[in-house]
């Protein structure tokens, strides 16, 4: 009889989906990285809490952000030290709904290179450097596939102007690539790009799917006025913006690859 129970355990055990891809899933894994939280007891109320207010599937929503929250906790630990509360209402008040898994995601739309890129960037995840300024900018997300799988070892390549509107066509500053790590998470640490004549304020960015085709695309940023009369803007490719201290500003997209 015992064995029967345990066999019974085993098979239900079984049928658990994978935690990683529960956290993928939905933008709530981006929304717990944002929280200022210090415990993954706070970090998991918290999240719930935002997804309650600001998503019509608050249950699946509290669902994934309860088993992502440990995972995340440590990286807002670092980047942004503790200011629980405040900082939780502040992203429910942002956040659009919760996306669902249910159907196919929409893959990411593709976007013009532009006449900027340059191969062989450094690996590295923080453009941060000598002689930059600029308002410091973190961004972070997941790479996934249309069935919100995460992929893991991802190229994703960043290239932007600085903060004065400026490309670096000579060396490498505000360039560098990373891969994505087991969750199919990215984080880069950058400054707010600045505005050059005929464009909105957009980071440039290549991401590859190991052994797959790479998609060049660009990441806008709401609340610009050019974001109105750029012909290269898309709503699609818009951040999820918001201050994480002050002077700092942390942007969350996830990329959604024809896989
Ligand atoms: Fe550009």
């Amino acid at each position: 009889m015992k064995q029967q129970t345990r066999r019974k355990f085993v098979r239900l055990a079984l049928m658990v989906p994978p935690v990683v891809a529960l956290a993928a899933c939905g933008e709530q894994s981006p929304t717990a990285q944002s929280l200022t939280t210090t415990t993954a007891a706070s970090t998991t109320q918290a999240a719930a809490t935002t997804s309650a207010i600001t998503t019509a599937t608050a249950t699946t929503a509290a669902k994934t952000t309860t088993t992502a929250a440990p995972a995340t906790t440590t990286q807002a630990a670092t980047t942004a030290p503790a200011t629980t509360t405040q900082a939780a209402t502040t992203v429910a008040q942002v956040l659009p709904p919760t996306p669902q898994c249910s159907s196919k995601a929409a893959t990411t739309i593709a976007e013009t290179e532009g006449p900027y890129f340059k191969p062989s960037s450094p690996l590295r995840t923080s453009l941060l450097e000598s002689g930059i300024t600029g308002t410091k900018l973190v961004v972070t997300g997941y790479v996934l596939s249309t069935s919100c799988q995460p992929v893991k070892n991802a190229l994703v390549d960043f290239w932007q102007a600085d903060a004065n509107g400026q490309y670096d066509n000579t060396g490498f500053k505000m360039r560098g690539h990373q891969f994505t790590d087991d969750t199919g998470k990215f984080y880069l640490e950058t400054v707010i790009p600045g505005l050059y004549p005929g464009r909105t304020r957009h980071i440039h960015v290549k991401v590859q799917a190991p052994s797959q085709p790479i998609l060049t695309t660009q990441l806008f940023f709401p609340g610009e006025a050019r974001n109105q009369t750029d012909g290269i803007f898309h709503q699609s490719l818009l951040m999820q913006v918001q201050d994480i201290t002050a002077g700092a500003k942390q942007g969350n997209f996830n990329f959604v690859l024809s896989l």
